[in-house]
């Protein structure tokens, strides 16, 4: 089984990368092969909104290291995405990132019953799990509604590449403290028992 993780934390070794890290270790224990993708350190760019990949499906016309990255997804049994909360919401290199995975899906509508439909290109049946690394504790100290949104949103992105199982690991009360993950040994055992039983084989 051949597990991805990418972060689209901008912070080097800060809590989203050490909590991902500890679900790929959970995975590899169990006999996973695991690949850490930092999206900090590739050249990436945002969907032009061009519709180019809606005449090849699954092919984004750009040339950057998302579009490599893309096509390397497709390759792997489980996928991992990363984020910490910006904003009540993601951060800008994970709306990228999943901005250009439309490049995989068209969406329409059923002429007959006017139900929504997605044409894929994007291989269905992946584990995927979404961690989210959030500085507030739960419950949030202010503005909880504002959460709502993109809680409902995360299970979009599972739901829309036919993912087999998913998951989404919430991760609350970081602070803006980088290190409030690695000095945690529970929360990191508990990361990795997360990786071991979704991704594992
Ligand atoms: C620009 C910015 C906006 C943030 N907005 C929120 C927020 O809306 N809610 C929250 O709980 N934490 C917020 N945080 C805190 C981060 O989510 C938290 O520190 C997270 O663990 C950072 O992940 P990292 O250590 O991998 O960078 C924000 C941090 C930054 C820098």
């Amino acid at each position: 089984m051949k597990v991805i993780g990418i972060n689209a934390s901008p912070r080097k070794k800060a809590n989203t990368q050490t909590l991902l890290e500890a679900l790929l270790e959970g995975a590899e224990e169990n006999g996973a092969e695991i690949r850490l993708v930092n999206l900090r350190e590739l050249d990436i760019n945002g969907c032009l909104g061009c519709e180019g990949c809606k005449k090849h499906l699954g092919k984004c016309v750009q040339k950057d290291d998302l579009t490599t990255l893309l096509q390397e997804m497709t390759t792997y049994d489980a996928i991992v995405l990363g984020t910490p909360v910006y904003w009540y919401h993601v951060t800008a290199q994970f709306k990228m990132l999943v901005d250009r995975l439309y490049c995989f899906l068209e969406f329409g509508e059923n002429p007959e019953t006017g139900e929504p439909t997605i044409n894929s290109a994007f291989p269905g049946g992946k584990s995927m799990l979404l961690l989210i690394s959030r500085g507030d504790i739960e419950p949030p100290t202010l503005f909880p509604q504002f959460y709502d949104h993109m809680n409902e949103w995360l299970n979009l992105i599972p739901m829309s590449l036919g993912a087999g199982k998913s998951e989404i690991f919430h991760q609350y009360g970081t602070g803006i403290d980088r290190k409030s993950a690695i000095n945690d040994p529970e929360l990191l055992k508990k990361a990795k028992a997360a990786g071991a039983v979704l991704l594992s084989p």
